[in-house]
């Protein structure tokens, strides 16, 4: 049998077209993009979670000497949405970045540990996340759910 998935989701030209609870986000996610410990990549990551009682739940990325103990950006908000208010559904999380590491046209998007830690809050909380994508030219893309950006997640999240 042979299966084709599909996924919708939707290019803005630049995050100020976005609504205005979605460029607070934003701006939350640059704020906190300046507090990254990045000394080996230089490339700053900021990410914020909009959290279904509307408060701001922040992340930025931690590096180490040995790298794999570093955590990615959208993992520190995850996981301090998750120390700190258990409860709490998280209704966005947008994620931004500047450095050199790649290219200021390419889209930016989170790695696959990430999207599989998203992948663990979306089910565990029984409602889709909707994810805002900002690549270094200021381009958004936004989807309805984490599922969008890992299909076949690991997991019982059919
Ligand atoms: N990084 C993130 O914060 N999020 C991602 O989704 C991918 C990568 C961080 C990890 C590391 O500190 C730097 O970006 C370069 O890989």
């Amino acid at each position: 049998m042979k299966h084709t998935l599909t996924i919708e989701y939707q290019e803005i030209e630049h995050w100020n077209l976005l609504p205005g609870d979605e460029i607070e986000l934003v701006n939350e996610a640059f704020k906190i993009a300046k507090n990254a410990y990045a000394p080996y990549s230089k490339f700053h990551v900021g990410a914020s979670l909009r959290m279904e009682d509307q408060s701001i739940i922040v992340g930025s990325n931690q590096e180490n000497i040995a790298y794999p103990s570093g955590l990615c950006a959208e993992r520190v908000a995850l996981f301090h949405a998750g120390a700190l208010y258990p409860e709490k559904k998280v209704a966005k999380l947008c994620v931004v970045a500047f450095g050199d590491l790649f290219d200021k046209d390419a889209w930016l998007t989170p790695c696959g540990g990430c999207r599989q830690v998203m992948a663990e809050s979306e089910s565990r909380q029984k409602k889709p996340i909707e994810i805002l994508l900002v690549s270094q030219n200021n381009k958004v893309l936004k989807f309805h759910s984490v599922l969008d950006i890992l299909p076949l997640a690991f997991g019982k999240f059919n």
